[in-house]
């Protein structure tokens, strides 16, 4: 056999896995110290009620002959396609819901779309960014070139003409610096791409988290966006779905390139790769769209949001730079004392027992940086800012 040399090109673990192995070696080691995690963005809250009662009739349905389900549509239930388009359709975007792929989660499809793409793209990523854009585009091969995403530009790196890319990621609300692009940034994004004959790979699984109006919440508030742009979007973030997992991608139709169909390459890779996610999750997922569900998961997200202030203004106090928070549930941080990202999460750890994740992790110019989520519990956020502050300000 032939291995895919390819991996021997990333790092051995995975940034968060990386991470926890580190949390708990500390912690088999200190067994009596308490350790609090704002390192992965991880919900803590519980799933909405709305949620729980549809999960609850959808596994009753499964128990009764009559309406017992097997395998379902591999890209997903029109019920649960129609929800999401509907929810587009309140925001101004119109879509065909046979555009929508239901799907497990953003981070499957992120890696999974590149299968449509051949090995030789030049693929544009900006740094610091998710890693999983990155070690993905790296194990198939993939030349990868960066964009500085630096507080020079609002961590909101433009399009350069005089780079030719084929696969662009964008990530906004971004993950980890919390910036976002407004619609009209967006809207030159969107000309680079179809000028270049690219497609712009969008994840928004940050998207509830935007408060400000001028900024966009799908990619798709651009003019010309259906012919270069698919989103991948996740219940993860926005209705407390981490464990849950369900997800969705859109795929337009006018997506096209060598005479072939992105939309239906994709329906045919989902089918051929995927049997698509449980019956009684993704009626879970059509719940968070109903009256109930949006005013339960719209309370969830203020809790985080409120988490976000705290983080925040406990960086005010303490007189150390940051961004996000405000439209994201990330606080991006200077590492004080000019640590570098790794050292102060070792400082952080041993110093407070406080777990947040070293910006190294997302990229070179991550280098220096921190991020703390805001998706703990608030007695977890509450008291890992009081230790975070009595630490540094000794
Ligand atoms: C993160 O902490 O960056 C995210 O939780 C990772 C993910 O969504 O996969």
């Amino acid at each position: 056999m032939k291995l895919n040399t390819n991996f021997a090109d990333i790092a051995e673990s995975y940034l968060f896995s990386d991470i926890a192995h580190k949390v708990n070696a500390y912690t088999a080691a200190h067994p009596e110290k308490k350790v609090l995690r704002l390192g992965i963005g991880d919900v803590t809250l519980p799933l909405a009620p709305a949620v729980i009662s549809a999960l609850h009739a959808a596994v009753d349905e499964m128990s009764r002959k009559e309406t017992f389900r097997g395998y379902g549509p591999e890209q997903g239930y029109d019920f649960l396609r129609d929800s999401i388009n509907g929810y587009y359709k309140s925001r101004g975007v119109e879509l065909d819901s046979d555009e929508i792929f239901i799907s497990d989660g953003a981070k499957s499809d992120l890696g999974n779309i590149l299968d449509l793409f051949s090995a030789d793209n030049t693929v544009l990523v900006p740094d610091p960014v998710y890693p999983v854009y990155v070690d993905t585009n790296t194990m198939a091969g993939r030349k990868i070139i960066y964009m500085n995403a630096t507080a020079e530009n609002s961590f909101l790196p433009m399009p350069d003409y005089s780079v030719d890319a084929d696969v662009i990621y964008l990530c906004s609300p971004n993950n980890p610096t919390g910036a976002a692009y407004s619609v009209s940034q967006l809207q030159e994004w969107v000309d680079y791409a179809n000028a270049k004959g690219a497609v712009i790979l969008y994840d928004a699984a940050y998207e509830c988290f935007i408060t400000d109006d001028s900024l966009a919440r799908s990619i798709y508030q651009t003019k010309g966006a259906k012919t270069c742009a698919i989103e991948f979007c996740s219940f993860s973030k926005t209705a407390g779905f981490t464990g849950t997992r369900c997800g969705y991608t859109v795929v337009p139709k006018a997506i096209a390139a060598q005479g072939m169909n992105v939309n239906k390459m994709w329906l045919r890779r989902q089918t051929t790769k995927f049997n698509g996610v449980p019956y009684i999750v993704q009626r879970a997922a059509a719940a968070v769209f109903t009256e109930e569900g949006q005013r339960q998961i719209k309370a969830n997200i203020a809790v985080y949001q409120q988490n976000a202030r705290i983080i925040a203004d406990c960086m005010d106090e303490l007189g150390i730079w940051y961004t996000g928070g405000k439209n994201s549930p990330y606080i991006w941080l200077r590492c004080p004392k000019g640590m570098t990202s790794w050292k102060f999460f070792d400082y952080l750890l041993e110093n407070a027992g406080v777990v947040g994740t070293p910006g190294a992790g997302f990229g070179k110019n991550g280098e220096g940086f921190f991020r703390l989520t805001a998706f703990g519990s608030r007695e977890v956020t509450e008291e890992a800012v009081a230790r975070i502050k009595k630490l540094l300000s000794e």
